[in-house]
């Protein structure tokens, strides 16, 4: 990609890297994709799944407002979340007396998602949008189930925003005895068609609701690496899976190393904060995301890194280079969730003490009040 720069432009991004070895120099075009980039007054930011919860001590910010709820459902004390492993957040934007909302990513099943949306006080009915962050199971294995039981309360023409062609891609595990590659997930079109879902493609940063907007495809810019997880097969079989004839030939027609290429991320523009980047499950790594997040928009500042990091799988050393370019990146307020790891979190707490804010299910946050 070609950036045109003007002197001044050009100077404050390379002056501002210059200490930044981890990630090549970045400076903002003079005409970003969204420029304007929606902006809103507040975004509240339920934590539908993740894997834990905590007691209801919740970590403190001067710029987020943080709450969660209480160990039973209010009057169902039989009744409590579900921790899964996977991420589904509701997101509620308001600029002046418009409101929007919008579910990003589903969990793992239906039954946790649906169980803690009504323990949060999540109206499935007031769903306007949906997005796909990626192709992995535990974030979009609860979507169908949603839809299955909530479709005909949900807005007819109801849009489901996904990265590109590989949501649809069968992912394959490896590790069964025998060496054998099982499956790990797909997400059949034919269940959303069934479902009068569109399906908007996002490759480009797109506006979601006139509020939220998806960075488009993230390139890889620094030292953050697709972190091995599952494989992925870019072609269909069976009448499932994806279609992608370059990335196939390209992997030779086989299952190969899941490089994510069409994971994306959701951003805000909080008026006079900044942006709140929500990288779901980080494959192409929080720190891409983010300066997608800037270049798409135009806007110089972030607000608040939020989600899944993937750095649980990290060596210290690696977690140690994204904390340093997190520095650089200069956030007000750092929640990561998920599969961000112990590791990020512990040294975030003795390098960015007062930026981090622990995460666990069953919290809100409030940006921008
Ligand atoms: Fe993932
Ligand atoms: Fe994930």
């Amino acid at each position: 990609m070609t950036l045109r720069l003007t002197r001044r432009e050009f100077v404050l991004g390379s002056a501002a890297l210059a200490a930044q070895a981890a990630i090549p120099p970045f400076a903002f075009a003079q005409s970003a994709p969204l420029n304007p980039a929606p902006t809103v007054d507040t975004l509240v930011m339920k934590v539908l799944t993740d894997s834990s919860y905590d007691t209801p001590r919740v970590g403190a910010s001067k710029w987020v407002k943080v709450k969660r709820v209480g160990l039973g459902a209010p009057g169902n004390f039989r009744k409590t979340l579900h921790n899964e492993w996977g991420l589904a957040l509701a997101l509620e934007s308001r600029r002046g007396a418009e409101s929007r909302n919008i579910l990003l990513d589903f969990g793992w099943t239906p039954t946790a998602l649906m169980n803690n949306m009504e323990i949060m006080g999540v109206d499935p009915s007031k769903a306007q949008a949906l997005i796909a962050s990626h192709g992995h199971f535990d974030h979009y294995g609860g979507l169908i189930g949603f839809l299955e039981k909530h479709r005909s309360s949900l807005p007819p023409d109801i849009v489901l925003y996904i990265g590109g062609e590989d949501l649809f891609c069968r992912r394959k595990a490896s590790g069964a005895p025998g060496g054998h590659l099982t499956d790990a997930g797909w997400l059949d079109r034919r269940d959303l068609d069934r479902l009068k879902i569109k399906v908007v493609t996002c490759e480009k940063p797109t506006p979601v609701l006139g509020h939220a907007f998806t960075t488009g495809h993230i390139a890889r810019r620094g030292f953050e690496t697709v972190i091995p997880s599952q494989l992925v097969e870019y072609y269909p079989s069976d009448g499932i899976g994806c279609s992608i004839p370059d990335a196939n030939a390209k992997a030779g027609g086989k299952p190969v190393k899941d490089d994510h290429i069409h994971e994306h991320g959701t951003c805000y523009n909080i008026k006079d904060r900044g942006l709140v980047v929500i990288s779901s499950c980080g494959h192409s790594g929080i720190i891409n995301t983010t300066y997608q997040a800037m270049e798409a928009s135009g806007v110089k500042k972030v607000h608040a890194m939020v989600g899944g990091f993937h750095l649980f799988p990290a060596d210290e050393a690696y977690v140690k280079k994204t904390v340093e370019a997190m520095k650089q990146l200069n956030p007000d307020v750092i929640i990561p969730m998920h599969c961000s790891g112990p590791t990020l979190l512990a040294l975030l707490r003795t390098e960015m003490a007062d930026r981090v804010v622990a995460s666990t299910n069953g919290t809100e946050y409030t940006f921008g009040a």
